[in-house]
């Protein structure tokens, strides 16, 4: 089976992406041996129970990650720069869903953009659901400019234990997309992990592309392995191949 006897031009692609993608820009996995999740507690830091008992731990962990986007080597690689290209040629439509909370894909020319777990780069409180863009730290004793209450303010991320964003917009892509792509995530975390399933119940052709086979790889028709910035470029090639007859 290849991707050219299942996928035309006319079919809509649905990429989803995960921390790998970003790997080569200097940012760190979840679940990697060097991994966020191997210095850090999730029950700590990503909760809405961590906030309410330990604000001051929860902001000062995404503080960190908010200054470490302000890094000038921080910056979109040839993967992210490859989907921007995909979206400018590609016929039928192209959606990327991506669970990363940089903001590396709309650097790299990505426009058509779900940020399905939040934007590390936007600030929300929690009160009155008010956004602000903004790179600086966010401190426990902020007043929200919207509702004037305290100590509310709060990274534009989703938690565990909280719905993902724009659930609606990506199930009714799931259910119209040709060929369904899966890069660079572990697939431990629902309901991305169960992207593949939909997409494939409404007859869409899957691949995933990663350093190494996922939790998930079963129910992908093909894979495509190594590093991002080699494997995401290349198969950006192919289907500009597809595209051009
Ligand atoms: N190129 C491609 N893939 C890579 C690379 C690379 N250079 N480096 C690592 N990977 C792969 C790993 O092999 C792994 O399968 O990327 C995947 C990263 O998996 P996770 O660390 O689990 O990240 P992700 O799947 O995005 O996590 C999902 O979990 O904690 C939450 O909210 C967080 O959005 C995140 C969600």
């Amino acid at each position: 089976m290849s991707l050219s006897d299942h996928v035309s031009p006319a079919h809509t692609i649905v990429i989803l992406t995960g921390a790998g993608i970003s790997k080569e820009s200097g940012l760190q996995t979840f679940r990697d041996p060097d991994g966020i999740w191997a210095k850090h507690r999730i029950e700590d830091v990503a909760t809405p129970k961590a906030f309410a008992r330990d604000p001051e731990a929860v902001l000062g962990f995404y503080n960190i990650r908010r200054a470490q986007m302000g890094d000038p080597e921080i910056r979109p690689n040839a993967a992210h720069k490859a989907l921007g290209m995909l979206e400018r040629f590609w016929p039928g439509g192209v959606l990327l869903v991506t669970q990363n909370i940089d903001d590396l894909h709309a650097r790299g020319g990505s426009r058509n953009l779900i940020h399905m777990h939040g934007e590390l780069m936007k600030t929300r409180c929690n009160e009155c659901g008010h956004l602000v863009e903004g790179i600086g730290d966010i401190e426990t004793d902020m007043v929200c400019a919207a509702c004037d209450a305290a100590g509310t303010l709060r990274p534009h991320v989703v938690w565990f234990g909280e719905i993902p964003l724009e659930m609606k917009a990506i199930e009714a892509a799931l259910g119209r997309c040709g060929l369904f792509v899966s890069i660079g995530t572990s697939g431990n975390v629902y309901p991305a992990a169960g992207f593949v399933q939909q997409a494939r119940r409404h007859g869409a052709y899957a691949v995933e592309l990663n350093l190494e086979e996922s939790l998930g790889v079963s129910l992908f028709q093909e894979g495509r392995y190594g590093p991002a910035t080699e494997i995401v470029p290349a198969f950006v090639d192919e289907l500009r191949a597809l595209a051009e007859g």
